[in-house]
């Protein structure tokens, strides 16, 4: 029945930001393009979406429920609370990996000195909620600067993940802030690398992967 096929999926888009003072940030060169095109196509495909994002410029798809958030730990809390009621995550936001040791609360003052930053990683969020998932599929995206293909397989791996969508984000028309995108999808015993392509068709290759490996896991 082909209603049994429809999913709930939670999709993360966009950048995080980590405060170092209360008008200063650190983040990274992400748009959300991604993350919401895959949210619009798997709405318009009639699955159930909800949307945890980080700040961008781009509304929200309709028919999409969406979760705004800034910091990694504001998209770890939204991602848990969401996590055990979905089949399928996929995890597109770009989280800045790196959080200030301290928060100042007042804005700091432009001084001739240098100022240094002592920074700490955020958690891991992706590697968190598949390490206790209860069947849902995990799908992990790798932003590479080289070698997509093996930093993505790593990261397939050591993420336990169903599948990792690699992009090279240096090369022109790929990655961060076009329309466009050229990624190469990987998963456990299997891979497609796609041309360079607008990113809603990349998100209908990712959903349409998504669908099969579901339908075929659950035998429907
Ligand atoms: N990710 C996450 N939490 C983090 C960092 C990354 O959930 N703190 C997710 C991203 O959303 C993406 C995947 O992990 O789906 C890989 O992210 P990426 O930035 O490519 O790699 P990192 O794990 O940050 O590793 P590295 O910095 O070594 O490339």
């Amino acid at each position: 029945m082909l209603f049994l096929r429809l999913m709930k999926i939670l999709i993360t888009a966009g950048p995080t930001r980590e405060y170092i003072d209360p008008v200063r940030f650190i983040s990274n060169r992400s748009s959300g393009k991604m993350g919401y095109a895959l949210a619009a196509v798997a709405a318009g495909r009639g699955h159930r979406v909800s949307l945890v994002s980080g700040p961008v410029a781009i509304a929200v798809p309709s028919g999409v429920d969406c979760c705004m958030v800034e910091s990694a730990a504001e998209m770890q809390a939204a991602v848990q609370e969401r996590f055990d009621a979905v089949n399928a995550l996929i995890m597109a936001a770009a989280v800045a990996d790196w959080s200030p040791v301290c928060r100042h609360s007042v804005k700091q003052k432009k001084s001739s000195n240098e100022l240094l930053l002592k920074l700490r990683p955020v958690p891991d969020i992706l590697r968190t909620v598949s390490a206790r998932r209860k069947g849902q599929v995990v799908v992990g995206f790798a932003a590479e600067t080289g070698n997509p293909e093996e930093e993505a397989l790593r990261k397939l791996e050591s993420k336990g993940l169903d599948m990792i969508v690699g992009n090279d984000v240096s090369a022109p028309g790929t990655g961060f802030d076009v329309d466009t995108n050229q990624v190469i999808m990987l998963w456990n015993g299997g891979r497609q690398a796609l041309p360079c392509l607008p990113k809603t068709v990349v998100a209908e290759h990712i959903i349409g992967w998504l669908e099969q490996f579901y339908a075929k896991r659950n035998r429907l």
